[in-house]
């Protein structure tokens, strides 16, 4: 029981860890939470005397706002009034919105607090009942917004608004089209009445416009308008547009209208959305007077259109017939409509059960005709007739339309538009094909083909063209690799400015690589799109003659192998022709070289993008003619590199550039050129710079933004920089003068000894000093080494200077002991001549040097010398001789070398050493 008490105590209070990590974990979400809010708007913004209050939740109008703003956005918030005293501090206030609210009442004082309000926006809100005296104030309003409220109005609340223009009291359940009993609102413009539910227009609704001369847009958008009480419309008799999309009507219903409209000014009707699927040759008689120009029908499932339907409507410019599901159109539909200038029939006649139908001669009429839009409409076929009469036709589209027709086009297909005076062709997507010979030759005027998205499949040997002397642009993009060009391609269409042949070369024929170039009858050309054909093989002379050209796309082709170095007779420099080029593009080539001179002369290119290739290490020359280039793509290469051997000159005005997703090297030499002109350019703009310039070496950079380099890093280099010459220079000027002292330091101190010896004599030891010793020198020495000693010392004794040498010189007779004891006493120098056999020699070893040492010692250490025929090493030399070389001054120790151009340095070294005082120097 106890334990059981224990443990249940122990899972209960709270572990002190346990509740740490809860604080930490709860303020981790807070923080969240915080974040999540703070990306959102905490408090109203000001910009330019506009407070911006909306989506804050707010309950209440914000009192510490700025007192001079014009104006103020409440929208999307919880108001439930707007009480004046609230904008007391606001009473500059021109623009009001409180749209998405819950305000209930407009209060009479709210225009006195804000005298100048123009706009008030009320939309969306709980807004009932609106007296008279509510807006009595509002003089200045030009804009009152009230859609979408329960308005109850009750006499006539916008009898004081003398200055309104745009009055929107749509969605608000209104009953009638009567918003007032006496004539009012003088300058309203727009009236929306839209989404109301009244059903019936009667005689008097409008009288209460009478007054308002300038009323030109009444919307009564799905309102469900049964009845029209004749004379309804009378008041307002001034209208010019009529909106009535979404509305449930039938064609009965808009005859009715129509003759109500005869009396107005009415312009622009607009009938989209509606249930109008059949039009009578009598809907819209009532418009016959009127002069009526834009008549919208788009959008009603209208499947059938009775001849003579419009015939009523001879003002009318613009006919919009789109989205509908017409089967037939007939010599009789358009007539009447002779001044018609634009038809839009863009999916007006689709496949359903049959495919439509155009008779011949249905457009006739259209005499007018400027513009004709059959875009994504499919018709049975098109015949010698079919566009026949439309002799002001400038423009017909039928793009994305399925004419079977248009499969192959010959000189009969097109032949019934010969007549129009046509500038442009739109055969967009319309699954061409072929192209016969002499297709568009009746064309003269035509200045643009589109050819764009079709299957042609054919060689164009330049008779497809017949005939367009005056055409400008051909665009032949998206023909599926089809297409194939010879030299005479484009020999009929020498005023060509714009050919696009993106996506549509097959590469596996000769196409662009013949001679003459097909482009080269095309001296006004501006614009060539060669791009994504895999093209690999051009000649140098492509672009000859092409002075004009100022855009040229390349982009996804082959084209490596050209500028490559090792290419069989060098790089191919095909942009030498174009040298006005404004727009290069040879993005995604695998290009893994630019060679010299290839974008030599192109001073005027302003924009150059090569990326998504392979390209590395840029030639420090390349780019030096790109003095006005403004935008430089070169993303997704190989580049480690920015240099301002090349980049200096063509970065020096850009204005974009983009460079991002290359394996940048980030290490001073690489890169901080380039980070140091990213970081003080402010004409250029580079998008990403923080998240798309990476480094990818060196590790300590790797994955790391380039911004984040340390340029400091290299300015310390400076100093460094010297130091290190200065350093390496010593290092190099020692080594020199250590292997001059090693293999020739002997001569050099030959020569100084040589030049010592001469100024200041041979010997230091002074005359008392000699006079003491009857030798200069006892020559110790082994058996073995007395040839050389008679060879190399003995002819150094003259009448100042003699040796005492034990084989010569020994008395016969004396004891040798006292003879060396002797005679080393009476000889200033102890000559040691030291080689393995001396130090082997147990006589020398033993009595010989300890004497010789004794004497060291007595006198000074100077009174030895030694000379060594082999290296012999110190150890061996101590162990032997109790003697080292370190005891001895360095003059003392001599090396014998048998070089013979040496001996006379060794004698001159030796006679120094004899000449040596034996007193140790103070
Ligand atoms: C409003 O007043 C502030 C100072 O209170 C001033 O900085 C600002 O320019 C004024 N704005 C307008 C639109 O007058
Ligand atoms: C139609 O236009 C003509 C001339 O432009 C004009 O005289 C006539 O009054 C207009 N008719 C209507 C109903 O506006
Ligand atoms: C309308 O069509 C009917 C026959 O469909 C014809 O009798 C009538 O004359 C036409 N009315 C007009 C004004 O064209
Ligand atoms: C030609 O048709 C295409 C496809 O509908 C359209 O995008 C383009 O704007 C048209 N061009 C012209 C010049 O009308
Ligand atoms: C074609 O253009 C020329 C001049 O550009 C003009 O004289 C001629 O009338 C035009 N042809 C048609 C059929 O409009
Ligand atoms: C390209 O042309 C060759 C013959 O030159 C032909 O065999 C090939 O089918 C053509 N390719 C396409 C996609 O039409
Ligand atoms: C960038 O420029 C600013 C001022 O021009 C300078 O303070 C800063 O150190 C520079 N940063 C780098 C990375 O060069």
């Amino acid at each position: 029981m106890q334990r059981q008490h224990l443990l249940f105590e122990g899972m209960f209070t709270p572990h002190p860890r346990l509740s740490l990590w809860l604080i930490v974990i709860c303020y981790c979400l807070m923080g969240l939470h915080h974040d999540v809010a703070s990306q959102k708007k905490m408090s109203c913004r000001v910009t330019d005397g506009r407070a911006d209050c909306s989506h804050l939740s707010l309950r209440t109008i914000p009192q510490n706002l700025p007192r001079n703003i014009t104006s103020l956005d409440m929208s999307h918030n919880r108001l439930v009034g707007l009480p004046p005293a609230s904008l007391n501090p606001y009473t500059g206030l021109l623009h009001l919105d409180v749209s998405y609210n819950s305000v209930t009442k407009l209060d009479e004082h709210l225009c006195q607090t804000l005298p100048l309000l123009q706009t008030l926006n009320v939309r969306h809100n709980e807004v009932h009942l609106l007296k008279m005296e509510d807006l009595r104030l509002c003089t200045s309003l030009i804009q009152l917004n009230l859609a979408s409220n329960r308005l109850k109005m009750k006499g006539d609340p916008f009898a004081a608004l003398k200055n309104l223009k745009f009055l929107d009291v749509s969605t608000n359940q209104l009953p009638s089209a009567k918003l007032g009993t006496q004539p009012q609102l003088p300058s309203l413009v727009d009236l929306s009445l839209a989404f109301n539910g009244f059903t019936t227009l009667r005689k008097d609704d409008f009288s209460f416009l009478n007054h308002s001369p300038f009323l030109q847009t009444l919307n009564l958008s799905s309102v469900p308008l049964k009845t029209l009480e004749p004379g309804c419309l009378e008041p307002i008799s001034g209208l010019r547009t009529l909106i009535l999309d979404g509305s449930k009507t039938d064609s009965l219903f808009i005859s009715k209208l129509c003759s109500e409209l005869a009396g107005t000014s009415i312009d622009v009707f607009s009938l989209r959305r509606t249930t109008l699927v059949t039009l009578k040759n009598t809907t819209f008689a009532g418009l016959q007077k009127t002069n009526l120009t834009f008549l919208d029908l788009s959008q009603n499932g209208m499947g059938t259109i009775e001849d003579g339907s419009f015939q009523w409507l001879s003002k009318l410019q613009t006919l919009i017939l789109s989205e509908n599901t017409i089967k037939h159109l007939t010599k009789y539909t358009f007539q009447g409509l002779k001044s018609l200038k634009q038809l839009k029939m863009t999916k007006a006649l689709v496949k359903g059960h049959a495919t439509p139908v155009i008779d011949d001669f249905t457009f006739q009429p259209l005499s007018s005709l400027e513009s004709l839009i059959l875009q994504r409409t499919a018709v049975r076929e098109i015949t010698e007739h079919t566009f026949t009469g439309l002799t002001s036709l400038k423009e017909i589209d039928m793009s994305w339309a399925s004419y079977s027709s248009l499969r192959i086009i010959t000189d009969k297909t097109l032949v019934s538009l010969a007549g129009s005076p046509l500038r442009v062709l739109n055969l967009t997507a319309t699954a061409i094909a072929k192209i016969n010979p002499g297709s568009f030759s009746f064309f003269k005027n035509l200045t643009i083909l589109l050819l764009d998205f079709n299957f042609i499949q054919q060689t164009l040997s330049g008779k497809e063209f017949e005939g367009l002397s005056q055409v400008q642009e051909i665009h032949m993009t998206y023909n599926h690799w089809k297409v194939r060009l010879c030299s005479t391609s484009f020999v009929n269409v020498p005023n060509l400015r714009v050919l696009t042949l993106g996506k549509s070369l097959n590469n596996t024929a000769v196409n662009v690589d013949v001679d003459p170039s097909p482009f080269k009858p095309l001296s006004h050309l501006t614009f060539l799109d060669l791009s994504n054909n895999n093209i690999a093989n051009i000649r140098e002379s492509m672009l000859d003659g092409l002075v004009n050209l100022k855009v040229l796309k390349l982009q996804h082709n082959n084209l490596a192998r050209l500028w490559k170095s090792a290419n069989p007779g060098g790089p191919v420099m095909f942009l030498k022709g174009a040298q006005n080029l404004m727009t290069l593009q040879m993005d995604s080539n695998g290009l893994d070289e630019i060679p010299e001179g290839a974008l030599r002369g192109l001073i005027n290119l302003s924009e150059l993008s090569l990326s998504n290739n392979l390209l590395n290490n840029l030639r420090d020359s390349i780019f030096e003619d790109l003095k006005s280039l403004r935008v430089l793509r070169l993303q997704k290469n190989l580049i480690t590199a920015v240099k301002p051997e090349v980049f200096q000159t063509p970065m020096s005005n850009l204005s974009i550039l983009v460079m991002d997703k290359n394996p940048f090297d980030c290490t001073c030499e690489s890169i901080l050129w380039f980070v140091t002109w990213l970081n003080s350019t402010n004409r250029t703009f580079v998008p990403d710079l923080t998240d798309q310039y990476m480094c990818n070496t060196p590790l300590a950079y790797y994955n790391h933004s380039i911004t984040m380099f340390d340029t400091l890093s290299c300015k310390d280099m400076t100093p460094f920089q010297a130091l290190y010459i200065l350093s390496s220079t010593a290092v190099m000027v020692l080594m020199a003068t250590a292997f001059l002292v090693r293999f020739q330091g002997w001569r050099i101190q030959f020569y100084w000894n040589i030049l010592v010896s001469r100024t200041l004599g041979f010997s230091d030891a002074n005359a008392e000093e000699s006079r003491e010793f009857e030798y200069d020198a006892y020559i110790i020495h082994t058996e073995e080494d007395k040839r050389w000693v008679d060879r190399m010392i003995v002819p150094l004794e003259n009448e100042k200077c003699s040796f005492y040498l034990e084989h010569r010189d020994a008395i016969p007779g004396t004891p040798q002991l006292n003879s060396i004891v002797d005679n080393i006493r009476r000889s200033r120098k102890i000559v040691f001549v030291i080689s393995e056999s001396l130090l082997n020699d147990p006589w020398c070893q033993g009595f010989t040097a300890h004497q010789a040492l004794h004497q060291v010692i007595e006198a000074s250490r100077d009174s030895v010398v030694l000379v060594f025929l082999q290296d012999v090493h110190d150890y061996k030399l101590s162990r032997s001789l109790f003697i080292r070389r370190g005891m001895l001054r360095s003059c003392c120790i001599l090396e014998w070398h048998c070089h013979k151009e040496r001996i006379a340095a060794f004698h001159q070294r030796l006679l120094i050493a004899l000449g040596m005082t034996n007193r140790l120097r103070e």
